[in-house]
């Protein structure tokens, strides 16, 4: 597997791809768009774009939905860098991708970070098309981007966990959400590693595991942006029920026409979080 593990040099080649003017323009918040996602904020106008076969170490995402770059946006007052697609630990290329765009973020002065993401519901009470504000997170794959020499900057040797999702942040988005009359459902999210669904045993395993949704991607960014003391916030769209729920078989074209429907609603909900960012810090 290339480059299993970022290092403090290849961290060092991908911040060098980044223009100073980036550094100048101190975004209030960072932003990963996961599947689906994408769409939501591409139409509207940028400062300044860079495509993410331009970072080394970054390269292109091989999976449909996920488009490949980095913006500078403004809303207002508010500064964002916004990363359109996500690369993930399935994709074979290690963590180094994975993990990047946090580390740009950490350099660009990044405080508060968004993580946005398509998840199976494995509460059956969820719905696809629904929002879901992550509270918490179960990994079950055993896998953890922080092994290995504690990188500069990335907190301690054994980070705490307590509150890896902001209980502040979690606060003014559902204030948002419901200012713009959009439901936003709470729940724990389960990280699996793909690149297969689950199996209907493994969904009911993780319902007695209190997860409410379950995704391949979010966590190992989430464990970053913890470590290095970032606030952190993320949004799932439900896309499907999880394995053995309804009975139906799982596809990934089906994840992306859940993304499509509830694309308005997503956009919305991403323009107030960055509209509203720096707010809570
Ligand atoms: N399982 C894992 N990841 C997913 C799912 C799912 O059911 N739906 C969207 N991403």
């Amino acid at each position: 597997m290339a480059e299993e593990r970022p290092t403090p040099e290849s961290l060092d080649r991908a911040a060098a791809a980044v223009p100073q003017s980036w550094f100048d323009f101190r975004p209030d918040i960072g932003v990963i768009l996961g599947s689906g996602w994408g769409r939501t904020v591409l139409q509207r106008p940028f400062v300044d774009r860079i495509p993410y076969s331009d970072i080394p170490g970054l390269g292109a995402s091989t999976v449909q939905g996920h488009a490949g770059e980095v913006r500078l946006l403004e809303s207002g007052a508010r500064r964002a860098v916004v990363f359109c697609g996500r690369r993930h630990f399935y994709e074979g290329a290690g963590w180094g991708p994975v993990v990047l765009p946090v580390e740009i973020m950490r350099r660009l002065g990044v405080r508060d970070i968004l993580l946005t993401n398509a998840a199976g519901a494995v509460n059956p009470s969820l719905r696809p098309g629904d929002l879901l504000l992550v509270t918490d997170h179960v990994n079950t794959t055993g896998l953890n981007p922080l092994q290995g020499p504690v990188l500069p900057g990335w907190g301690t040797r054994f980070p705490d966990q307590s509150e890896v999702y902001s209980k502040s942040r979690a606060l003014e988005i559902k204030g948002l959400a419901a200012d713009l009359g959009i439901t936003l459902h709470e729940g724990i999210y389960a990280f699996t590693s793909g690149p297969c669904f689950e199996t209907p045993a493994e969904i009911r395993a993780y319902h007695i595991w209190q997860a409410d949704a379950v995704g391949m991607s979010t966590v190992p960014e989430a464990i970053v942006a913890n470590a290095i003391g970032m606030h952190v916030a993320a949004v799932s769209c439900i896309t499907n029920m999880a394995a053995g729920i309804s009975g139906q078989r799982l596809t990934h074209s089906e994840v992306m026409e859940s993304t499509e429907a509830a694309a308005e609603k997503m956009g919305r909900l991403v323009a107030a979080i960055i509209a509203d960012s720096a707010a809570g810090i």
